[in-house]
């Protein structure tokens, strides 16, 4: 049997992962998040000590185990899922996912993990790069003001105190750096619905893409 995929895309606090996570667990499809599998890959160059700007240092990625349960990322066997999001993590996760040989594996390791089931992929390539024939694309994007508003809420239920206008600086900074990187930049694939979440609620997000997929699907599941 053909698996269904769903390819979700955008910039970071455009509401992407929350999305493809619910609407994930609604159909009772399999979620995989890319962009926890480069933070990963991060945090693990870290603890080797390996020099981060040296691309040649990232051949351990070809023996590095993937898996997701419930949502959570298990590298090697072990839950990374809250270590993946430390600040260290996320400063160097951008120069890591930018190396081409870190993307093709884990482009690889994405493929595999895509095929032997349902899934809800979310991050910057799915659509035109890793799942290309994916059924069905959704792109999600917001105004940069929405994104800062929205990851400065989540740093204080998450109890990290952060400056609204110090995130704006650095969500335009990553904007530019995922969209005008050389190898798979941030983009919409040609054949992606383009969804502006600035004014949604989350739960309008998954509905809007949940009625549209089980609309094609005849409701079966
Ligand atoms: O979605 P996120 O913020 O957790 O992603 C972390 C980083 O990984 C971000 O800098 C973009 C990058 N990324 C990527 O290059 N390609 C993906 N498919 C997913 C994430």
């Amino acid at each position: 049997m053909e698996h269904i995929q769903i390819a979700i895309d955008g910039p970071a606090g455009a509401g992407k992962s929350t999305i493809a996570k619910l609407l994930a667990a609604k159909l009772g499809f399999i979620y995989i998040d890319s962009g926890a599998m480069y933070r990963a890959v991060t945090l693990k160059a870290m603890k080797l000590g390996v020099d981060l700007e040296d691309e040649r240092a990232y051949d351990f990625v070809e023996n590095t185990k993937f898996t997701f349960v419930d949502g959570n990322l298990y590298m090697d066997n072990i839950d990374v899922s809250k270590e993946i999001r430390q600040t260290a993590v996320s400063n160097n996760v951008s120069l890591v996912s930018s190396y081409y040989f870190v993307r093709l594996e884990l482009v690889k390791a994405q493929q595999a993990l895509a095929k032997s089931h349902n899934v809800v992929m979310d991050g910057r390539d799915i659509g035109y790069q890793v799942l290309p024939h994916a059924k069905y694309k959704f792109y999600l994007t917001a105004s940069i003001a929405q994104r800062a508003k929205r990851r400065y809420y989540d740093n204080l239920e998450r109890n990290i105190s952060s400056d609204l206008n110090i995130i704006e600086q650095e969500i335009e900074r990553r904007d530019h750096f995922d969209t005008t990187r050389e190898h798979s930049p941030l983009k919409a694939a040609d054949d992606a619905i383009i969804i502006d979440t600035s004014n949604l609620s989350i739960d309008q997000v998954v509905s809007l893409i949940e009625d549209k997929v089980r609309e094609e699907e005849n409701h079966e599941f």
